[in-house]
């Protein structure tokens, strides 16, 4: 390709983004463009798939079947969400079985928050609240991200992420009702929970190296602390109306910006958490390897099975 047909093909493309209009696999699209999408978009399934193991955890041991069939319909959901985002990300040309060698090997990131442990039953209800809660306002500012297959998985997937929130919100509701001991452990789950939530938008807009240009591409809609800021604003009053306590002392409503000021985030305890010194990093690892291990006989009946009934068939167009 010459240097001017190059420089046609970019331009076609930018005029696109401006235009609004979406970005489809077989379109002619900048390689880094395809790169940046690889990286979030697995980043974003990794998250998911990763993401089932600390609600996995609490199935068995939910407090009454109601709230199993919930957990468990939720944990499911992530799987699902999980699926639709590999294939998404398939067709930005990489294999499925790349993608997790990516995760497998550790090169490949996902979300910080799943490397925190959950140790009340509590915890469930935090997560659905706060963390599923994060990331709706996250995703939904991606359905009209530049990348069609991926605005449209977010469409869907955002649908059942606010069944996730409503049902952890009624978990802390239901506790934050109960007994004192009940009441204090909802307080608990909110004071572990409410700063790694925060940290889920990621760094500041000041520090953060991938923004201009997911902005640019509309990858990104909003930047990191607008969005930090609207879960903010959103969340507070649903703590105060179940009276609960948000765990920061700086927290205080601010009526010119129309928000709140909040106190500084512990960036230090983020970043050592990305690198993978936070409290679960490894327990999460090995749990994917050894899934992905234990799983290899299921996936090689399959191979096993899809070939000899591709046999038959031959034989009986014979
Ligand atoms: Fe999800
Ligand atoms: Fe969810």
């Amino acid at each position: 390709m010459s240097e001017l047909e190059l420089q046609q093909l970019e331009a076609a493309f930018d005029q696109k983004i401006v235009n609004d209009q979406k970005i489809e696999p077989k379109d002619w699209m900048p390689e880094k463009y395809r790169q940046t999408h690889i990286r979030q978009i697995s980043q974003h399934a990794h998250s998911e798939v990763v993401g089932m193991l600390p609600e996995g955890n609490w199935i068995t041991r939910a407090p009454s079947l109601r709230r199993k069939v919930a957990l468990l319909a939720k944990v499911q959901d992530e799987a699902g969400h999980g699926l639709y985002l590999y294939s998404a990300c398939e067709t930005l040309g990489i294999s499925r079985d790349e993608l997790y060698d990516q995760l497998h090997s550790g090169e490949a990131k996902y979300s910080s928050i799943f490397n925190y442990p959950t140790v009340t039953w509590a915890d469930m209800g935090a997560i659905g609240w706060l963390v599923d809660g994060a990331a709706i306002i996250n995703q939904v500012a991606l359905t009209n991200t530049s990348y069609g297959p991926y605005a449209r998985a977010m469409v869907r997937i955002c649908k059942e992420e606010s069944f996730h929130q409503r049902q952890g919100f009624e978990i802390m509701m239901t506790l934050a009702e109960g007994t004192p001991e009940q009441k204090a452990m909802a307080q608990d789950a909110l004071n572990r929970w409410w700063w790694p939530s925060l940290m889920m938008f990621g760094p500041t807009d000041a520090e953060s190296v991938h923004t201009a240009q997911s902005m640019k591409w509309k990858l990104k809609r909003k930047t990191n602390d607008e969005l930090r800021q609207q879960f903010i604003d959103q969340t507070v009053p649903q703590a105060h109306l179940i009276g609960l306590t948000i765990p920061d002392p700086d927290l205080k409503w601010n009526e010119a910006k129309g928000g709140y000021d909040f106190g500084p985030i512990n960036w230090d305890e983020f970043w050592q958490v990305v690198k993978g010194y936070g409290p679960c990093n490894k327990s999460r690892m090995d749990a994917r390897k050894g899934a992905w291990d234990e799983g290899k006989w299921v996936r090689d009946a399959a191979v096993a099975y899809a070939e000899k009934q591709e046999a038959n068939l031959e034989m009986a167009n014979a």
